[in-house]
């Protein structure tokens, strides 16, 4: 078990241990995240290499507090106006400033960086105990469920990777990534912030990026977020030896949410999709209205349900 309490001594160990250039895991409101500091080639091969990630995936760099993340990129008017969201489950992919000390790795050679600040207590203070930006996917095997909680890192990695617990994360699908073109914004990924709530803030549409464009991510890729059972979607009701994962009103083995509730939905997600992988090798899943968080929701099991390349 390589599971650590937060602990004002275990913090300041994990941020030793990211200096160091060793990988560590932590929580975050949207999913864990496999952390590593951003600055440093090796540290950020051990990632891909821990996830068995694709190269040509960038990561997600992660700092503190939005000055920070000024010394990086880039932040035209537009950016600004979306970082109000932060700290907060939202990724803006900017262009990078010159001087900014990144390894070429995280960014896959782009000329962009896909960057956050989370709103996470304890991601927040590790970062900036830290000292140094982290580069963080979600703390999968690559291609699989990502993990709402301590406990499901600790057994995709089997112990190999230390994980500070931060309780099972309030969002539970990850951030939304949105890509800032002057003064127009593109939605790369569906996430834990709603595009609708993105376009009433700013007053304008945020356009989605069509499966399979140029700047294509894992979290874009047709099959991702893999359990091992079969999936079939929008299920009235289980077939013979199908798992039924419920939403709204209506028995199942699971329920996202009994009131149709997606936040609470969004946050279930994951965490039922490991439990009923666990036990079974069908799983049903109810229909999931796509309006709010349900376009992430349903982004997720679309590409869980996919055939595997
Ligand atoms: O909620 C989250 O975003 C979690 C937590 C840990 O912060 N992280 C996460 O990372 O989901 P990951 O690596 O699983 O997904 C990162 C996504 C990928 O789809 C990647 O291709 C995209 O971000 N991305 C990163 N940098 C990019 C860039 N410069 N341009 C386009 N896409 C980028
Ligand atoms: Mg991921």
């Amino acid at each position: 078990m390589t599971i650590f309490t937060p602990t004002a001594a275990n913090i300041a160990r994990f941020a030793a241990d990211l200096r160091a250039g060793r990988v560590v895991a932590f929580a975050t409101e949207t999913v864990y995240g496999l952390g590593a500091d951003a600055t440093n080639s090796d540290a950020v091969l051990a990632i891909y290499e821990t996830k068995r990630r694709p190269r040509f995936n960038p990561l997600i760099v992660h700092v503190s507090d939005v000055m920070t993340a000024r010394g990086l990129v880039d932040f035209p008017p537009l950016a600004e106006r979306l970082a109000r969201f932060w700290p907060g489950p939202l990724t803006l992919v900017l262009p990078r400033r010159p001087e900014a000390r990144l390894s070429d790795l995280v960014t896959a050679g782009l000329d962009t960086v896909g960057i956050r600040v989370p709103a996470h207590d304890l991601a927040r203070r590790l970062i900036a105990e830290a000292g140094v930006p982290v580069a963080a996917p979600s703390a999968n095997p690559s291609g699989r469920l990502s993990p709402t909680s301590a406990a499901q890192v600790d057994a995709a990695f089997h112990g190999a990777v230390p994980v500070l617990d931060g309780g099972a994360s309030s969002m539970g699908v990850e951030s939304t990534i949105l890509a800032v073109n002057g003064d127009s914004v593109t939605q790369l990924r569906a996430g834990a912030l709603a595009r609708d709530e993105i376009e009433a803030a700013i007053g304008q549409g945020v356009a989605v990026a069509k499966s399979g464009a140029a700047i294509a991510a894992p979290g874009m890729l047709a099959s991702h977020y893999a359990p091992n059972a079969m999936l079939r979607l929008d299920a009235s009701e289980p077939r013979d030896g199908e798992a039924y994962l419920g939403f709204g009103v209506g028995d199942g083995a699971l329920n996202l949410s009994p009131s149709g509730d997606l936040r609470e939905a969004a946050r279930n997600l994951f965490a039922m999709l490991h439990q009923l992988d666990a036990t079974a090798t069908r799983i049903a899943v109810a229909p999931i209205p796509h309006h709010g968080l349900g376009e992430a929701i349903n982004d997720r099991l679309k590409r869980a349900a996919a055939p595997r390349g």
